[in-house]
């Protein structure tokens, strides 16, 4: 039987200590703190109970479990995962007396959200045994363990906590030590650009937020989401990322993030970060439905080839209308990921902010529009108009996606507007991470869904979007903002000159 020691007994250590004893393993569980001892672990007690109400364990597991409160009774483990606060000398000093307490070959793991493994391997008698166990909280119902190899870390080392983790039920990812390691590096764009979105005003918090939602089926936005964590929290990881990086511009922090810990706005826990909390919780209103489809049919000049081309092609036939090649048309929508070499003229021009913003394209009185493939999954389509821009365009735009069943926001204009633009820059971020060998392709969809409940990982996106359509977005970022941050991974800028997948 496997000895499991689990240093820490708060959230994190209590929903460990709970899993390895419901998998079978002899499971010591020491705090320093005696209270906190006992509390971790009449906390581990109920969770292991509803399990095995559940039919889900045996009774045995609780006699499995064993609160010490000495650090030297963990001197049996063959495996102890370091759960205590977030702190580098602390973390340190634990390696170096389990190094002293435990026999050679205990493998020593973290379960460090932010230190890199590598420096507190350094402490270790044997930094070779030292890994980190990236669990997501609450452990006991969050599907996925990140396992993280450090510079020093043997292959053995990897394999047993990858073991232990199956062991335990969950999928097992296995990442380079690195800012974030593989999740919380590949999900940062999520926030970062979503802050930079907001700092542009190209949107306010709830709409980036409600895109997010409807668009592109995320459980919940950037800012509600950054409140939920605390302001405060994401501001010390944002400025970790920089530090540890060496000022990558893509992981800035972002000066409304220093100015919301100012302000003393931390998000739920204060009762107010980008959202005012009542007293029951809510801090906003329900999402709308989207409309029926059905309308009135118009003779429609659809342009453009790829994914989302082709699904606009087949909701408006569905929807009744009269696809005409080139012809005169009531209603033209250029949803070409670049810009069609001629348009018809004469009736209201509907065109995709994908490789620039409207305002780039120098239409003077078209509509911009923004959604992305797969139509199915999404519930809304963003819009865009210039000062020139006339109504009955604008009007024309509205009527012609609600007709295909979608909502519609009006935000302002930028390459990609909204959504697209998070998404490529999630896109970008995973090959980056790709390319320079933090974790396989399969890890990162697996690490974003399972990890951070992202509706579909960035590989399954490029997918579902088309390369071309990614890079048109950064490129067009790139252009308009000469900023570093939009500068397109080696890896991707590859896929798209080979004609491959990001996967391949
Ligand atoms: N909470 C999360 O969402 C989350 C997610 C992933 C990783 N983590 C990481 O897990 C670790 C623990 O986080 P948490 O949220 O469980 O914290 P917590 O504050 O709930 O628990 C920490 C526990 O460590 C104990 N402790 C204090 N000094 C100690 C020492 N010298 N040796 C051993 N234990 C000591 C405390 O008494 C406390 O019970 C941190 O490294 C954190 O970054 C947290």
């Amino acid at each position: 039987m496997t000895v499991l020691g689990v240093v820490g007994a708060g959230t994190m250590g209590a929903g460990i200590a709970q899993l390895g004893a419901a998998a079978g393993m002899r499971t010591l569980l020491h705090d320093p703190v005696p209270e906190a001892l006992e509390q971790g672990a009449e906390n581990v007690r109920r969770g292991l109970g509803k399990w095995i109400e559940k039919g889900r364990i045996g009774q045995e597991a609780i006699s499995l479990l064993e609160p010490v409160s000495g650090l030297d009774a963990l001197s049996p483990c063959e495996l102890v995962i370091e759960a205590a606060p977030e702190r580098p000398e602390l973390k340190r000093d634990l390696f170096g007396a389990l190094s002293m307490v435990c026999g050679d070959d205990v493998v020593l793991a973290t379960n460090t959200s932010s230190i890199p493994v590598t420096s507190l391997a350094g402490a270790a008698a044997r930094p070779e045994n030292v890994v980190g166990m990236h669990f997501f909280n609450p452990p006991p119902l969050m599907p996925l363990l990140e396992v993280i190899r450090a510079d020093q870390s043997s292959d053995d080392a990897v394999e047993m906590a990858k073991s232990v983790g199956a062991a335990m039920g969950k999928e097992v990812i296995v990442a380079a030590d690195g800012p974030g390691f593989l999740v919380n590096r590949c999900g940062r764009p999520f926030n970062g650009e979503g802050l930079r979105l907001l700092q542009e005003r190209v949107a306010t918090h709830e709409q980036i937020d409600r895109i997010c939602r409807l668009g592109g089926g995320f459980r919940m936005g950037p800012f509600e989401l950054m409140d939920l964590v605390g302001i405060d929290v994401g501001f010390e990881v944002a400025k970790s990322f920089e530090e540890l990086s060496f000022g990558e511009p893509r992981w800035r922090p972002n000066p409304i993030q220093a100015r919301m810990v100012a302000a003393g706005r931390l998000g739920r826990k204060t009762g107010r970060g980008y959202y005012e909390y009542a007293d029951d919780g809510s801090y906003r209103p329900d999402d709308p439905d989207p409309p029926a489809p059905g309308a009135d049919s118009l003779a429609l000049a659809l342009l453009g080839d790829g994914p989302l081309a082709d699904g606009l092609r087949e909701r408006a036939r569905a929807a009744g209308h009269e696809l005409r090649e080139g012809g005169p048309a009531e209603l033209v929508v250029d949803a070409g990921v670049r810009p069609a070499q001629s348009v018809p003229g004469g009736a209201p021009l509907v065109v995709l902010c994908a490789s620039g913003s409207l305002a780039a394209r120098g239409e003077s009185g078209a509509v911009g529009f923004h959604l992305l493939p797969p139509l199915d999954d999404a519930r809304l389509v963003e819009l865009t108009r210039l000062p020139t821009t006339q109504r009955f365009a604008c009007e024309a735009a509205e009527s012609f996606f609600a007709g295909l069943g979608f909502l519609t926001e009006w935000v302002e204009d930028a390459p990609g507007l909204v959504l697209g633009r998070i998404v490529s820059q999630l896109v970008n971020e995973a090959a980056f991470a790709i390319g320079e060998g933090v974790g396989s392709a399969d890890d990162v969809d697996t690490g974003l869904t399972l990890g951070l409940s992202h509706p579909r990982g960035p590989i399954a996106w490029s997918e579902a979007i088309g390369l071309d359509h990614v890079v048109a977005v950064l490129d067009g970022l790139w252009n308009e903002r000469h900023e570093e941050r939009y500068r397109v991974a080696p890896r991707l800028r590859r896929s798209v000159a080979l004609g491959r997948a990001l996967s391949e």
